[in-house]
């Protein structure tokens, strides 16, 4: 035996998290006890069991381990303000000592646990500010003790169960869920008569578009109207008639009200993605209408890029998309909504769109070094010492993970299943310690990328991201993600441009390029001789995952799913599965 048990469960959790600042390094393996770990107390004079696990603001990844069950004495979990990802283990509800839980502002996703009503000594559940989503489950109402219920921001629908503890909550513990209903927050799920309530969608500007209101209103009345007619009398059915009408019309001021924004210029439309955002349209369409040539960024693909400095500092990255032929509005917006709900540590996450009379702007999280096209061409300098930062090998594989991760979310996380149709090396942003996010997502589908235009124009026969059978049909799959992922995997490698002219001169591109000096056997040539670490194992992994994922035939390419579950085994063998540890080896 060379640990004690509690030890073991501690460390089991940490395998499960990315600790990238070291906030963990006192979680020592050899310790006397891990009572004095950093974040951990236990109660006083058990040193075998942990009372409080205090870890916020730490910058965790990584997921919540489903041995947090084994901590039976666990009073507090803070985990607020970390990257967690994954689901809400089941296991929680083992710790039936647990009085808060904090879980707010991290990327946590799927339900709540429907066994948390176990928790029957809960105080405070805070999962404010995650990507949680489904019903709210009522065993909630079961948690007499529950003082502090916060839910905002979240994916959550349905009906909020009116039970319990539950029916003690006012609006305010469940704000920024767009699709919930029910008596809290004053949005009835159903009519009295049992027609399910047309109600202005909850983070649109509906100010734009009165008339497809009405119409709609009148649709609904028709249909009370119709129903009526059969049972009632003429001079009954006039008298509900103007009945239902006042009571809808004040029902609907009411709703409209409280989520309208106002502002100055009739014509414009506002969205909000996440609730959150913590500006008014008015302060954004001011800061919109002033940007100029200073605050470009650069020019990408559909549109000009802007840097947007709010007056208290914050700021927002700005695509602004000159109107054009192309979708309709409507057609625009629609998916624009679809695209907003969509939230991942390794994306950037659109946070509202507006539409003026000259243009489209799409307002995005900042990131800010810039893109990994960059970052491989020397064009990212230190703040401090203005060196070019280049990435080294950790750094690499780094990227190439969280792309990773990124992609599958897209394909096998959210539903239906989003092609991003456009991974390349520009479309990946790196944050400080050159974290991958991916941009932008659908718009391939609504825009035409003038870059990728103009490069496939001019160098003909260039195949540059694009999967052959999509060069041939034109139809974008998840395959053809891969195939553009195993492109930038070899850019990763190599540090060249899958367009680089050395590829072209010999009437290849970078795939037919690597293959050739790989059959050659002169590894050398290929290895970006500028990057610092590379390592032979995890070389060869690369460049593999590469092959199989350019694979000419698209069903024999691995699933973005199986492409992170290799990166994770072989990649970040640091990273260590949970499941290996065993609590009584
Ligand atoms: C739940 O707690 C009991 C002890 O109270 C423990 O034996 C069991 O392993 C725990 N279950 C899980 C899933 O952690
Ligand atoms: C929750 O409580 C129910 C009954 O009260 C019990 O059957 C179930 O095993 C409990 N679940 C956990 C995870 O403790
Ligand atoms: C819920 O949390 C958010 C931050 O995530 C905070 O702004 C809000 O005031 C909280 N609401 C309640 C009712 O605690
Ligand atoms: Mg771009």
């Amino acid at each position: 035996m060379f640990f004690h048990l509690l030890g073991l469960t501690l460390l089991e959790i940490k395998s499960a998290l990315d600790d990238p600042k070291n906030a963990l390094s006192s979680w020592q393996e050899f310790d006397e006890t891990p009572c004095r770990w950093t974040g951990i107390a236990c109660h006083p004079g058990d040193d075998q069991r942990v009372r409080l696990i205090n870890l916020p603001y730490m910058q965790l990844e990584g997921i919540l381990s489903p041995s947090i069950g084994k901590l039976s004495g666990l009073q507090r979990l803070a985990l607020h303000e970390n990257s967690l990802h994954g689901t809400i283990p089941n296991e929680l509800a083992n710790c039936s000592d647990l009085r808060a839980l904090y879980l707010r502002g991290n990327f946590f996703q799927g339900g709540i646990p429907s066994n948390i009503g176990n928790l029957s000594s809960l105080n405070i559940l805070d999962l404010s500010g995650n990507s949680l989503k489904g019903a709210i489950p009522s065993s909630i109402g079961r948690l007499s003790q529950l003082q502090i219920l916060n839910l905002t921001t979240n994916f959550f629908s349905g009906e909020i169960p009116d039970i319990g503890v539950l029916s003690t909550f006012s609006k305010y513990s469940f704000e920024g869920n767009s699709d919930l209903c029910g008596r809290q927050i004053e949005k009835p799920c159903r009519t009295s008569l049992g027609f399910p309530v047309v109600l202005p969608h909850a983070e649109s500007d509906q100010a734009a578009v009165p008339a497809k209101r009405s119409s709609r209103y009148m649709k609904v009345l028709l249909i009370y109207a119709i129903a009526l007619m059969g049972v009632a009398l003429v001079m009954v059915l006039s008298f509900l008639w103007t009945r239902l009408i006042t009571k809808k019309e004040r029902a609907a001021k009411r709703y409209t009200e409280v989520k309208k924004q106002v502002h100055p210029i009739a014509s414009a439309k506002f969205i909000t993605f996440r609730g959150n955002l913590r500006y008014t349209s008015f302060q954004i369409i001011e800061k919109l209408e002033s940007l100029n040539e200073e605050n470009i960024l650069g020019s990408g693909g559909y549109g000009t890029v802007y840097l947007m400095e709010m007056n208290d500092g914050g700021l927002f990255a700005v695509k602004r998309i000159d109107r054009g032929c192309e979708v309709s509005d409507q057609v625009f917006e629609r998916e624009l909504e679809i695209l907003g709900r969509i939230k991942h540590i390794n994306l950037v996450n659109m946070r509202a769109y507006c539409r003026l009379a000259s243009s489209r702007f799409l307002i995005y999280e900042y990131v800010v070094l810039g893109s990994l096209d960059d970052a491989l061409n020397g064009a990212i300098q230190a703040k401090n010492t203005q060196e070019i930062v280049l990435p080294n090998w950790s750094d690499r594989l780094r990227i190439a993970l969280g792309t990773a991760r990124g992609l599958a979310y897209l394909h096998h996380e959210c539903s239906p299943e989003i092609v991003h149709r456009n991974i390349k090396s520009r479309n990946i942003l790196l944050a400080e310690c050159m974290d991958p996010h991916i941009s932008d997502l659908g718009l391939a589908k609504l825009l035409v990328d003038e870059e990728e235009a103009h490069v496939t124009t001019v160098v003909a026969g260039t195949f540059g991201y694009l999967a052959p059978e999509f060069l041939q049909s034109g139809r974008a799959t998840v395959k053809s993600d891969v195939y553009s992922f195993g492109v930038l995997l070899l850019e990763l490698v190599t540090g060249k441009r899958p367009t680089d002219p050395s590829f072209v001169k010999r009437g290849l591109n970078v795939v037919g390029w690597v293959n050739a000096l790989l059959r050659e056997n002169k590894l050398n040539d290929v290895v970006d001789k500028r990057c610092k670490g590379v390592d032979a194992g995890t070389l060869k992994v690369i460049l593999e995952l590469a092959a199989r994922c350019t694979d000419g035939n698209a069903d024999d390419r691995p699933s973005m799913n199986e492409v992170l579950q290799l990166l994770k085994q072989e990649v970040m063998p640091l990273t260590m599965d949970f499941y290996e540890y065993d609590s009584d080896s």
